[in-house]
């Protein structure tokens, strides 16, 4: 199995700036070979400040936001509108604030209808990338205490689902409905990079990267490793590493 590429910061500052050069060397890389650059993005807390700072910087480092299409890897089973919206966040975080044609934005759409929205997403993404090839060319990723990824929850019928570009799932514990792309999607990305820090996430990391091969317990394991597959990580996270 290829060594996971750990990229470990001490400073806010640092790994944020290692994020940003991430995204920005890759779209580069991407857009020397075609015309535009497919991102996939993480709802959750941990990305929001990355995207902020995409939104006033990205210029600066070069990105021209006429040459990116925009995507959502997860999306909370509620409105557009609503304060758990993934599109929200990103929304009031970057797109108010960069030029990037509506038509190059894809949110879930829908989300208030769970089922139909994963159908018509999936049937979205199939259409944009086909069955051969790379799907996005870069997935950013969260991940939570419990080890999902996405929407990819612990003992839920998305760790096993091989077929669905992207499912409904109800998470019986919160009473709530949300929308994932599936593994198989995510990891046809070109790149993936992980947003991971925190304490509490310790545990959950050290088993998805030196535990027993469990992705019922940890779907964050589902995610390939390989050479194009980064984890940002802060020192409390990566403590048992
Ligand atoms: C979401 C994300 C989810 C998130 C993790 C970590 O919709 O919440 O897609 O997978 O990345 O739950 O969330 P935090 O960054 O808030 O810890």
């Amino acid at each position: 199995m290829a060594k996971p590429n750990l990229h470990i910061f001490e400073k806010e500052k640092d790994w944020e700036n290692a994020v940003l050069d991430f995204i920005t060397a890759t779209i580069a890389d991407v857009l020397s070979e075609k015309d535009y650059c497919t991102i996939s993005l993480s709802g959750g807390s941990t990305p929001k400040r990355i995207y902020e700072l995409l939104a006033e910087s990205g210029s600066r480092r070069g990105i021209d936001w006429d040459t990116i299409h925009l995507y959502w890897g997860d999306e909370r089973g509620v409105p557009h509108d609503h304060e758990d919206s993934n599109y929200k966040m990103v929304k009031e975080a970057l797109l108010d604030h960069i030029d990037i044609p509506e038509d190059q934005v894809f949110p879930i759409p829908h989300p208030q209808q769970p089922e139909s929205a994963a159908k018509v997403y999936g049937l979205q993404l199939q259409t944009e990338f086909g069955s051969e090839g790379n799907t996005f060319d870069l997935s950013l990723l969260g991940m939570g205490d419990d080890g999902h990824t996405a929407s990819i929850f612990p003992h839920t019928p998305l760790v096993t689902e091989k077929k669905a570009w992207a499912k409904e799932v109800y998470l019986k514990e919160a009473d709530t409905y949300r929308i994932s792309v599936t593994a198989p999607v995510i990891n046809r990305s070109g790149r993936i990079a992980f947003l991971i820090k925190g304490a509490g996430k310790a545990k959950a990391l050290h088993e998805v990267l030196k535990g027993n091969d469990q992705p019922e317990e940890y779907p964050a394991q589902l995610i390939r490793k390989s050479p194009d597959v980064h984890y940002f990580l802060d020192e409390e996270v990566a403590r048992d590493l």
